[in-house]
């Protein structure tokens, strides 16, 4: 999604913007710009492909202050005009914006009767205009002004021409942090995009507005008293931003999955005595009646995991709901109901916006975050990180990986806290987990086994995925790993759910992998591929069990063997290969796959 990166200090500033935004770039974008200020001018260049097509215009510009975006297309397509930095009427203003600006129709009109004239289809520039409009020698005030008339999201970072030494930033609903270095200062959308420069972060609050010049940072509040924002440093590895040698990030991420389990055991287990250490008062696990799992995209997949775990071993009846779903239907929830909120990023605008509702209601709930220091994490006093690192590629693999591993564990914590299983059970299923790490090894190990199927499946329009149980789920995943990357249609279906009516789509050569990890449906999904079979699809099956019978006619690729509760953590990983080494043989940007954005920051 959209990202800023602003500079003020004694360096060429477009040479750090252009760093800056290309550490944005795996937030997805498709068009990007900059501007800087020399000899009491404003300077703009802008591009509707990648940040390298830019540099070379970019190098021209002198001015050691500046601000530079990434815009993902919400209004307005993707052109020259529609990309930021927007600049007003007057040409003295520069502004960059994340977000949307909901009453830009109205502002829009008011100023076109005051005798503005726009360039652009966005909601964005009438931010410059409105500023202009309110500037009567003071930046401050009159982005004060401005922001009081606007309706909506937004991170904005802004430029004067008449005061060029200044950058203001304020905030609604959207991140912006302040980094503050040696003689120089920073404002970005997103730690990454300045974490190089400097480990000195403030989190800037909404409405509220900061004043950055080379050797000084100031914050007002949203009536422009100063205020006090203390500084943070990060855990953050710069290097999580460095592909070490990998073709791509996606790639380098599945290789980082095993050490991603290990670091998540360290973190929540007591290996020694079995015990695990969340801090989750035992007698709100107790009174817990029904949970919620709320979610988007691959978090929700983890949190549909997580229910058939949270079921079957803690008994305890899990709803799993699209969080742009669940915002705005009103859920029935009681006091006896706990909710808990998955997000790689912790921005997820309507991940967010459902965790205020919850907070609103005072119900109790838990965050799974993976940005630490992020919207969600802030909000939320019961958090469990994921400690996966950062993840840049767009399409999210170690991410789920941490998330279905932490899930498990804190489904068996809340088993034995209710003490709703069987106490070996239990033992076992952690024994399981504590090996996951070397299991995962095995797999990656033999990636090379991914590639014969990759050039068989490449020419595909459309595939199924299919599974019953919690394989369904893990089909779900699979299927959306392969649509985001390869742009190849799959579609997951419960497989006995697929004889009523999707089952009219198989037709001779119809591709259907088949997720087999349950030995208990064993007997009933072989009747179902043996339903495909007959209408002549090409069977793939994925399995963790061993010696299946009458699997002569398919392809079949064996994992290894793992307690059936933990194969959707072992099973997805060759299909996430799988889709990557499609996508490179189609010469698709695997990281950057066209139309998504790594952190979906609007609604
Ligand atoms: C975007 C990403 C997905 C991700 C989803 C939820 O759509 O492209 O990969 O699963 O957002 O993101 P979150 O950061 O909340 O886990």
């Amino acid at each position: 999604m959209c990202g800023i990166v602003g500079y003020v200090g004694s360096k060429k500033a477009s040479e750090i913007l252009i760093d800056g935004l290309k550490r944005l770039e795996y937030r997805g974008y498709d068009s990007c710009g900059l501007a800087t200020i020399t000899d009491g001018s404003l300077k703009v260049v802008k591009s509707i492909n990648r940040i390298e097509s830019l540099e070379n215009d970019a190098n021209h510009l002198e001015g050691c202050i500046g601000i530079g975006h990434t815009r993902w297309a919400t209004h307005g397509e993707v052109s020259i005009e529609n990309a930021h930095p927007h600049v007003s009427q007057d040409g003295k203003f520069a502004v960059v914006h994340n977000g949307i600006i909901e009453n830009y129709t109205e502002l829009k009109k008011m100023l076109l009767e005051k005798g503005f004239t726009f360039y652009s289809e966005t909601d964005s520039e009438v931010i410059p205009n409105l500023i202009s409009l309110y500037y009567e020698g003071n930046l401050l005030k009159a982005v004060k002004r401005a922001t009081d008339d606007l309706i909506g999201s937004y991170a904005l970072g802004i430029m004067c021409v008449e005061q060029p030494d200044v950058l203001v930033a304020t905030k609604n609903n959207s991140p912006l942090v302040v980094g503050k270095g040696e003689g120089e200062n920073f404002i970005a959308s997103d730690f990454g995009a300045i974490l190089k420069y400097t480990n000195d972060f403030a989190i800037l609050e909404d409405r509220e507005f900061a004043v950055i010049s080379k050797d000084e940072v100031s914050f007002y509040t949203k009536g422009l008293e100063s205020a006090f924002y203390s500084f943070i440093k990060l855990d953050t590895n710069v290097d999580d931003m460095e592909k070490s040698g990998f073709a791509h990030y996606m790639l380098k991420e599945i290789h980082e999955e095993p050490n991603t389990v290990q670091k998540i055991i360290k973190e929540y287990l007591h290996s020694s005595k079995g015990s695990m250490k969340f801090q989750i008062e035992k007698h709100d696990i107790k009174k817990v009646e029904h949970l919620y799992i709320v979610a988007c995209g691959t978090a929700m997949h983890a949190g549909l995991y997580a229910k058939c775990l949270f079921e079957k071993l803690a008994r305890i009846p899990v709803t799993v709901e699209v969080a742009s779903e669940f915002r705005y239907q009103n859920p029935i929830l009681r006091k006896e109901d706990m909710v808990i909120f998955i997000s790689q990023s912790g921005e997820t605008a309507d991940t967010l916006a459902s965790l205020a509702l919850v907070k609103d209601k005072n119900i109790p709930f838990i965050s799974i975050v993976n940005v630490k220091e992020s919207t969600m994490d802030r909000l939320s006093d019961n958090v469990l990180y994921t400690k996966a690192g950062t993840e840049v590629a767009v399409a999210s693999t170690k991410a789920y990986i941490a998330q279905t591993t932490l899930l498990a564990l804190l489904a068996i914590y809340f088993a034995t806290i209710k003490k709703s299983y069987d106490e070996d059970e239990l033992k076992t299923l952690v024994e399981e987990i504590e090996m996951l790490p070397s299991k995962l090894e095995r797999i990656l190990d033999n990636e090379e086994k991914a590639i014969p199927y990759a050039q068989m499946l490449l020419q595909d329009q459309s595939i199924y995925y299919v599974g019953r149980g919690m394989d369904y789920y893990l089909a779900l995943e699979a299927a959306l790993k392969l649509k985001e990357i390869s742009y190849i249609h799959a579609e997951a279906m419960p497989f006995g759910e697929l004889k009523h009516g999707t089952i009219a789509l198989i037709e001779k050569g119809t591709d259907v992998v088949v997720f087999a990890n349950s030995p208990a449906l064993w007997e009933k999904t072989l009747s179902n591929i043996k339903e495909v079979e007959a209408r002549g699809a090409r069977v793939f099956i994925v399995t963790t069990m061993r010696d299946l019978q009458d699997v002569e006619n398919y392809d079949i690729l064996v994992l290894p063997e793992v307690h059936e509760l933990l194969a959707p953590i072992l099973a997805i990983v060759p299909l996430q290969l799988l889709s990557y080494h499609i996508a490179c043989m189609k010469n698709l940007d695997v990281d950057k796959p066209r139309n998504l954005a790594k952190s979906v920051t609007v609604e």
